[in-house]
């Protein structure tokens, strides 16, 4: 039985001001005004970094990143994300990525799907699924886990920020999840909740019918996922669901959080991470809970 010690981030939102004229109608424009008016004093782009020597005293040995690693899908803020991403690999860190709504912020970023320039669709080459392609892919962990990721990012128009559980996306899952042993727990990472408790401006469309396969496939025992910036832990196995874990964002200058996934075959060990700067580490873990199965 082998313990992987996984670090649930999200929401680093790395931002970087760039006012270009030619951008002065589009949606990044708005964006970067509410980087310059709002965000900027609220997230940090240098609180992410602050987590590294806490991964490495935690002996961390995978981090999933639930999505908007960027604000408005700017260059500048994927190279401050890639050197971010790189810092991981460079301590022997695994790194599991899929995209938020930020990071394909623009219809060109959506059409072009940008993050895949940057991030892997896939994870394992034997996978006949890709994020870029179908919107899901899977791996498996060294012990009996496997992990699915999902892409349900959508192009928006300037106000919205909601993403789409397609038909096409629902096809594929259904399928990857038929090719995963039943008998393998499966922690599903999508940057979206897929319940329906967001405003209508910011959920996910066909979130039920996720949330009806949850049910269907009762190996799924995490639900991971990022977008509301509020920490999320909530057991929901008596309702036939799973465990739902949002980070909350990492970034956030007094609410920053993520989580730590202490995982063997059958146990999961959840220790919430808050920021303080007077810990020797600058996070303190605030809360742990153990779940079995
Ligand atoms: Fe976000
Ligand atoms: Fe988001």
């Amino acid at each position: 039985m082998q313990r992987r010690r996984i670090a649930h981030i999200s929401d680093l939102h790395f931002g970087k001001i760039s006012f270009n004229p030619a951008h002065i109608f589009s949606k990044r424009w708005i964006g970067m005004l509410n980087l310059l008016l709002t965000r900027r004093k609220h997230y940090l782009n240098s609180r992410p970094w602050s987590v590294l020597d806490a991964f490495e005293e935690l002996e961390v040995t995978d981090v999933i990143i639930s999505g908007d690693l960027t604000t408005t899908s700017y260059s500048k803020e994927y190279e401050m994300a890639n050197a971010f991403v790189d810092a991981l690999h460079e301590r022997n860190i695994s790194t599991y990525l899929i995209p938020g709504n930020h990071d394909h912020y623009t219809r060109h970023s959506y059409r072009k799907k940008v993050f895949y320039s940057h991030y892997p669709e896939t994870y394992d080459a034997s996978c006949p699924f890709s994020l870029k392609e179908h919107g899901v892919t899977y791996f498996s962990l060294p012990n009996k886990w496997h992990v699915v990721l999902l892409d349900t990012v959508l192009a928006t128009s300037l106000y919205l920020s909601i993403g789409y559980f397609s038909p096409k996306v629902e096809d594929a899952l259904e399928e990857a999840l038929s090719q995963i042993p039943n008998d393998s727990p499966i922690v599903l990472v999508n940057h979206f909740p897929f319940f329906q408790h967001e405003s209508p401006r910011r959920r996910l469309k066909r979130g039920g019918v996720l949330q009806s396969i949850l049910r269907r496939h009762p190996n799924i025992r995490m639900y991971l996922h990022g977008h509301t910036h509020r920490h999320v832990l909530a057991d929901l196995r008596e309702n036939g669901l799973p465990l739902v874990i949002d980070s909350g964002s990492i970034s956030h200058k007094n609410q920053g959080t993520w989580n730590l996934l202490d995982l063997t075959d059958d146990q999961c060990m959840v220790y919430v991470y808050s920021y303080d700067k007077k810990a020797p580490l600058q996070w303190k873990a605030i809360h742990q809970k153990l779940f079995s199965w």
